[in-house]
């Protein structure tokens, strides 16, 4: 029997309630193939640990989280802390301390879930997301703050490492599809330093990959690309910010922000990666129970396949599916069911 370190962050607002649902989730079934379990630990840093204590994450915090073998996170965000402070407090330490550089995150119209476009079906997409560096790399600074001069600039690192490797990730990616396809997602036509290191980076590893087809799209043009014609992507690699915003397109496509899933892998496993739903914390929903578990669900699979339990997270996928299916569904996808009713399907459905 093996047994999983699985650290446990839900964060805030509607994180609690989704991993809350997701864990209960795991358990059933752990407990219904055998073979596996999971040994969870609770870290409470949300934004009221924070406000009380003055950081989200104690010292020697990686250091414990660095123990488990996966990270299971919520969301974090209040409206009693500014954003910068509580992403930077908790999610990004935890992205860029584990060196989670592969952010990678699926879409698909599950059965059962309206896309808004007519023809969402062709919608099977991975969009892999650089996670280590790029807009987000934080380097940057205000000088002469609140006065009519002050300047503020944000800067975007490109480094060569960083960006081979991201590419040679999405690469391999691409060529375990079935379609074989990957599509660069630039800027390089008005960013001229690090989008076009990013473009020449892609082509040196593209001669490593004569099997996986490739096209390039600037970032504007590859939106209407996805709404228009979304069967013309399949894996999709961008930077940090550019997928960002793609994948809560994508989401939005797909249904619901409520169903997308995340992995923020370290594919070298030198640290613990970590599995969340896109979604945020959810102000409008918090505490009235009907936060939308599947993502969380969908992310748990992820997770499963990454721990190396394959036959579990397809186990896990089918009952998603048959649930989403059902029509079963939660007020983001135009149902009335509420975070239970949805769990407690996917339980029922794991245990037959
Ligand atoms: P959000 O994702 O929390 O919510 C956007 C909209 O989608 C809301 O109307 C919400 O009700 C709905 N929604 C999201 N997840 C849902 C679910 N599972 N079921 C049903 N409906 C769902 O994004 P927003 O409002 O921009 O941000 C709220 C807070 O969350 C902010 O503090 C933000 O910084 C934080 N945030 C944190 C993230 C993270 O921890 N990875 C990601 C995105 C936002
Ligand atoms: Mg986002």
């Amino acid at each position: 029997m093996k047994t999983y370190q699985l650290a446990a962050v839900p964060g805030d607002g509607i994180g609690v309630e989704v991993i809350a649902a997701g864990l209960q989730v795991l358990e059933a079934l752990s407990q219904h193939l055998g073979g596996f379990a999971f040994e969870v630990t609770h870290y409470p840093w949300d934004s009221a640990y924070y406000l009380k204590h003055g950081h989200y994450i104690p010292e020697g915090g990686l250091a414990q989280l660095k123990q488990a073998d996966a990270i299971f996170f919520g969301a974090v965000g209040s409206q009693q802390v500014p954003d910068h402070i509580s992403l930077w407090g908790l999610r990004l330490p935890i992205c860029q301390g584990f060196d989670q550089y592969a952010n990678v995150r699926p879409a698909r119209v599950l059965p059962g879930v309206k896309s808004p476009l007519h023809n969402g079906e062709a919608i099977d997409w991975v969009i892999v997301r650089e996670n280590s560096e790029g807009e987000y790399s934080g380097s940057g600074g205000r000088v002469h703050q609140g006065l009519p001069i002050e300047v503020a600039t944000e800067v975007s690192t490109f480094t060569r490492v960083g960006v081979e490797r991201i590419h040679r990730f999405a690469f391999e990616l691409a060529r375990s599809r079935p379609a074989k396809h990957l599509t660069l997602v630039t800027k390089s036509n008005a960013q001229r330093h690090g989008m076009v290191l990013w473009d020449e980076v892609f082509a040196e590893v593209a001669k490593d990959y004569p099997d996986v087809r490739t096209t390039r799209e600037l970032v504007d043009a590859v939106t209407t690309t996805m709404v228009l014609k979304p069967a013309q992507l399949d894996v999709i690699v961008a930077t940090n910010l550019h997928a960002d915003i793609l994948s809560d397109l994508a989401a939005a496509l797909s249904g619901s922000l409520g169903i997308a899933p995340t992995a923020n892998l370290n594919p070298e496993r030198s640290f613990p990666s970590m599995f969340e739903p896109i979604h945020g914390s959810a102000f409008d929903i918090t505490g009235k129970g009907v936060a939308n578990p599947i993502a969380t669900f969908w992310t748990a699979a992820l997770m499963l396949e990454h721990l190396g339990e394959p036959a579990a997270a397809r186990h896990l996928m089918q009952a998603i599916e048959a649930v989403t299916a059902s029509g079963l569904h939660t007020p983001d996808l135009g149902g009335t069911a509420t975070t239970a009713q949805v769990t407690d399907a996917v339980i029922e459905l794991l245990r037959r």
